[in-house]
């Protein structure tokens, strides 16, 4: 059996700093979308990230076990632990089925976000490797208060309405980022920053410099969330600097909070999908 352990690389040595980009940020505009897994059906652990595991466990425990058991196998005819299935292939296909349930039988659909069918699929196809009895979950109520108390994340994100915007807003972040990019995002956010996050510096004609985030950008203009939280619509042409810098201004969360606890707030971040 193997263990899952919370956050193996949490003390893993930073990436080296990369030089700030100055110039274009249209050529830097990447839309990120979380991933889906591996493309078809495989047996190597390995393939699929600690954090989906975990997170597919817990959704498993909540949503499955009643008929399929805490081992997979209470259904007639199903061993969910070895990870080949009559009716799905590849992980796409698996997605859809779990989605859509299966017609005539027992087998519901589920309403479940992109990173929660990654999740479900990493630990259905790495199920038999695991003792789910020996998993850490995080806790989702622990975790919300750890985010806006220790970890100090509500003093720059902002969540359902509430909290300053100089930072993403994290309000859908459970259903666009997987429990994995989630992960890295809080152990390296300098390494795992997305091109469409970087902070952006401007400097005005009369040398006026503001930092803020961009919101939106297009070949004249930019607009962007300054410092003091107001929105400012800028000329390209009129500005003596435009740069996009690749250092993230939020700090790792292993600087507030010990392995637990982040496993408590990435179980927190999972459950923001976006307003009810
Ligand atoms: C209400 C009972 C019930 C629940 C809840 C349920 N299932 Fe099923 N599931 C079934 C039944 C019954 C079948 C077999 C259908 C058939 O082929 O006759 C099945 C089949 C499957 C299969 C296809 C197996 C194969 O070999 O092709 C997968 C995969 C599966 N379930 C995954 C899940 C997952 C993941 C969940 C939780 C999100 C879940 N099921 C929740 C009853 C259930
Ligand atoms: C000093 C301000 C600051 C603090 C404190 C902070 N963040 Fe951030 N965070 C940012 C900024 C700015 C970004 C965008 C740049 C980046 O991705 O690193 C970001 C990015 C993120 C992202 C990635 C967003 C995406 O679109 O993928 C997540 C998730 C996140 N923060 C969660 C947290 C959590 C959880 C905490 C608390 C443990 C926290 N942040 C603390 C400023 C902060």
């Amino acid at each position: 059996m193997r263990m899952l352990t919370l956050f193996p690389f949490a003390d893993r040595p930073r990436r080296s700093r990369a030089p700030v980009i100055t110039g274009c940020f249209a050529l830097a505009t990447v839309i990120f979308i979380g991933g889906t897994g591996s493309a078809s059906g495989q047996d190597h652990v390995g393939q699929y990230e600690q954090a989906d595991i975990e997170f597919g466990a817990q959704l498993y425990g909540a949503n499955c076990t009643r008929c399929h058991g805490d081992a997979g196998d209470e259904v007639d005819g199903v061993d969910l632990r070895t990870g080949q299935y009559s009716r799905a292939d590849s992980d796409p296909e698996l997605m859809r089925l779990i989605r859509t349930g299966i017609r005539d039988t027992a087998m519901p659909p589920n309403d479940f976000s992109r990173s929660e069918l990654t999740g479900i699929v990493s630990f259905l196809r790495t199920m038999r490797d695991f003792d789910l009895s020996a998993v850490t979950l995080g806790d989702q109520v622990r975790g919300q208060s750890l985010f806006a108390g220790k970890g100090d994340c509500a003093s720059c994100h902002r969540v359902k309405g509430q909290g300053p915007r100089v930072a993403p807003d994290l309000t859908g972040i459970g259903s666009v980022r997987t429990a994995a990019n989630l992960q890295q995002s809080l152990l390296d956010p300098t390494g795992s920053m997305l091109a469409v996050n970087r902070p952006v510096r401007a400097v005005l004609g009369d040398g006026t410099v503001l930092n803020g985030r961009r919101l939106n950008e297009d070949t004249y203009t930019i607009q962007i969330i300054d410092q003091d939280e107001r929105l400012r619509s800028l000329e390209k042409a009129e500005l003596r600097e435009l740069a996009a810098l690749t250092e993230s201004p939020m700090p790792p969360a292993t600087d507030t909070l010990d392995e637990q606890e982040m496993a408590d707030v990435l179980a927190y971040l999972l459950t923001l999908k976006g307003l009810e």
